[in-house]
Formats: C-alpha cells, structure tokens, sequence
C-alpha cells in the first residue's frame, strides 16, 4: 500500500492505496465522490473526466500515485460552496443537456476547461473539444447549445433539437 495525498475540491484528503488504484476509483470508492462516473474501460467515453491541476484528463487513465500532491477537481466541487451552481451546471438544466445523466459530470469537467481557455467558443470548437466524451442519449446538440449558453452567447440561432 503506498500513502496517497491531495486536495480534493479544496479538501486535503489523504488514503493508504494499492500503487495500482486508478485515480477514478481512489475517488469514487476511497473518497465517496461518486458523482465522477466510470462508463467504459477503453479510455473512451469521458465519464471519468476530472480536473488535475486546472487540467481536465480522464481519470481512468491516472493512476491515484500519479496525483500525489494535486489539486484535484471534481463536479461534487463546481458549484460554489454556497450551492449556487455553475453557470455549466445552470445551462445543462436549461437548455436540457442531459437525459439520464450518466456523461454529465464528465461533458460538464469537459465544456468547464474549454470555457477557462476559450471563453467564447464556436459551435464546432465546443463539438472538437467534446469529441473525448460520448452520451448514449442527447444527440449531442442541446450539449452543445448549453455550452455555449454558459459561455453567455445566443443560442437562439442554433436550431432545436
Ligand atoms: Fe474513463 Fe470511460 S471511464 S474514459
Ligand atoms: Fe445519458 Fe448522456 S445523458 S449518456
């Protein structure tokens, strides 16, 4: 077992792990942040993806020995600590983003280090950016318009889905 520290969502946190531990399961089953969703296991779908130091990556494809000593994000962390939620968060609901939620935490972790780099993006730099992270259910399109009414554009013009 190799002991394991760093700061979750602000919080330290510190776990004794199997040098194997993926970063996805340290979290979700040592740490109980089981809104980080694991829907694959070939590194394809998304559903795991975190932030580590302000970066966002797949966390089934970091081993928890890997993040010792990071900052590491999770959606359980992007609403503000007084539950107002993220503006990702906000538009996701209003612009129906999700149907049974399993890719949202992933696409949210996704569209939210896009935003922090391009805070304005085109639809089809939303669409590349979100090419990591796949949903069963949406068809894509009201994800996309709800990412770019995070990022305070109208999304009058982008037809219904
Ligand atoms: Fe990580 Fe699918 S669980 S990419
Ligand atoms: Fe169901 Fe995306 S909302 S997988």
């Amino acid at each position: 077992m190799t002991h394991v520290s760093m700061t979750v969502n602000g919080k330290p946190v510190t776990r004794d792990v199997e040098a194997r531990r993926l970063l996805v399961d340290y979290l979700r089953q040592d740490v109980g942040l089981t809104g980080t969703h694991v829907g694959c296991d070939t590194s394809q779908c998304g559903a795991c993806v975190v932030h580590v130091n302000g970066m966002a990556i797949k966390a089934c494809t970091m081993l928890a020995v890997e993040a010792e000593g990071a900052e590491v994000l999770t959606i359980e962390g992007l609403a503000e600590p007084d539950g107002t939620l993220h503006p990702l968060q906000e538009a996701f609901n209003a612009h129906h983003g999700l149907q049974c939620g399993f890719c949202t935490a992933g696409m949210i972790m996704s569209a939210a280090s896009l935003l922090e780099a391009n805070p304005a993006p085109t639809e089809s730099e939303v669409r590349h950016h979100l090419e990591g992270n796949i949903c069963r259910c949406t068809g894509y399109h009201n994800i996309v318009k709800a990412v770019m009414a995070a990022s305070g554009q109208d999304v009058a013009a982008l037809a219904a889905e």
